[in-house]
């Protein structure tokens, strides 16, 4: 394989980027992003790594999720503590319940651009350019608004910037502390999963009066009172990308600066083009999404072009298949990691496989089939012996009407109630809560089955 260079991607064939019309602008903009501090290190970069490789283990948990895109005119402190909240949440639930140390990653600060299903978009027989997240362009249905701008590069390095910073004074500032549990539940997650938490927190909560009393708190008190809370987004817009590449000084490698963890999207994952080609010389673990059309051969070839040296925690494989298509696709996909000896931590994305057009006319997502395709994952690493490592979601700490069903019975009617979301429909924080609560169950089983077989 030839050398790696960071502008080696644009003699590639590419797909779902913008073409920018105003090539000094774009090069003006660059230039500054060049200049930018990186948002984040190689050290955690390779913590994060080592973490995933725990997890591709079965020794650890990755629970990755946020918005599907963030969005300028929803940025905000409340929000983006409320996320963060319902992910500590998420991952107390999965530790308390499954007694696994949970890896937690955000689709957060960089999560801006969006690969579309078709190049325009129709209403009421005018046709427009689709929207592609707001670093591209906007949302309003205007021929102005559509016009991809770079300075939107910007804006969106700002927001990442201060979001990064803000989950980082959480993190470790005291907000995520252990003894804090009470603290993150939302004030409207008024639901059996709600008091279901509340009571795992009062154990928790013993637990730690226990520890203190008994003076086990002092030496593991650093361990409790933070978290390592790390970033991703998908790696689309690679004019960004490669402007906050850095080359890292320890190691000699090069680094994606704008997040921990950066994905490659079902649509742009093509094994000549232009997004492989760049993320497969940064350093940073990374994703890779699975849908259906995911074939063995190009499967084999993306492993080894992304994870030459077969490192662990370097990839994740994110399945998204849909429910009721699982068992058509997981089994020959594992089946061709196993054949290749490949290290890939294996995670469910149940969001992208079950998005519908409801009767009212909103993108939704049924939360039944979102816990099915859970439900079929695990099922199927079951049967092939191998390692569910994780979950991929789409939610938010907001109170919205995006996904159909759950504990409060969201239906088509009440969509439009709080449909917030810029791109596809997120959980809420209840059925977020739900979604950790049967992940929790489906991983005791495991444990259970994998105890048992030990001592038998
Ligand atoms: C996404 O994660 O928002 C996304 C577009 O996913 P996929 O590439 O799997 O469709
Ligand atoms: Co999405």
């Amino acid at each position: 394989m030839t050398e790696w260079q960071k502008t080696g991607w644009r003699a590639k064939p590419r797909v779902q980027m913008p073409d920018y019309t105003d090539a000094a602008a774009l090069a003006g903009v660059e230039a500054r992003l060049t200049q930018y501090p990186p948002l984040v290190f190689a050290g955690e970069a390779r913590r994060l790594k080592r973490a995933l490789g725990a997890a591709a283990r079965g020794e650890a948990f990755l629970l990755q999720g946020g918005d599907c895109a963030e969005a300028f005119d929803q940025f905000s402190a409340d929000a983006i503590r409320d996320t963060f909240k319902v992910m500590l949440q998420m991952a107390m639930v999965l530790t308390y319940g499954a007694k696994v140390p949970v890896v937690k990653v955000g689709r957060m600060a960089g999560q801006f651009a969006k690969p579309r299903s078709a190049p325009t978009e129709v209403i009421d027989g005018v046709e427009l350019p689709s929207y592609r997240g707001d670093i591209i362009n906007e949302l309003a249905f205007t021929p102005e608004s559509r016009i991809p701008n770079p300075e939107k590069m910007l804006q969106a390095y700002t927001q990442a910037a201060a979001t990064l910073n803000l989950l980082r004074a959480f993190s470790t500032g005291g907000y995520a502390d252990v003894h804090q549990v009470h603290a993150w539940t939302l004030g409207f997650t008024e639901s059996e999963k709600a008091a279901k938490y509340r009571e795992m927190a009062n154990h928790i909560s013993d637990a730690l009066d226990f520890m203190k009393a008994a003076g086990i708190d002092s030496d593991s008190a650093h361990t409790l009172k933070t978290v390592d809370f790390y970033t991703s987004h998908e790696g689309l817009l690679l004019e960004y990308e490669e402007a906050l590449c850095r080359l890292d000084s320890t190691s000699g490698k090069w680094l994606a600066g704008s997040g921990h963890m950066l994905w490659i999207g079902d649509r742009t994952r093509q094994p000549d083009g232009a997004h492989v080609e760049f993320l497969r010389g940064v350093q940073n673990p990374i994703g890779l999404k699975c849908g259906p059309t995911m074939t063995s051969e190009d499967l084999k070839l993306l492993l080894a072009t992304l994870n030459p040296s077969n490192e662990a925690g370097r990839l994740t494989l994110i399945a998204r298949f849909g429910a009721g298509k699982v068992g058509d696709n997981l089994p020959r996909l594992i089946r061709t990691v196993e054949q290749e000896g490949a290290n890939v931590l294996w995670v469910c994305d149940p969001m992208h496989g079950n998005t519908i057009k409801s009767a009212t006319g909103y993108k939704t997502r049924p939360f039944d089939s979102v816990l099915r395709e859970v439900r079929e994952f695990f099922a199927i690493h079951k049967s092939e012996a191998t390692i569910p490592g994780g979950v991929h979601f789409e939610m938010t700490g907001q109170d919205v009407t995006e996904c159909t069903g759950g504990m409060r019975a969201l239906s088509d009617e009440n969509l439009s109630a709080r449909y917030h979301t810029a791109c596809d429909p997120r959980l809420n924080a209840s059925q977020s809560l739900e979604l950790a609560f049967l992940v929790a169950e489906e991983l005791k089983s495991l444990r259970l089955e994998r105890r048992q077989a030990e001592a038998g």
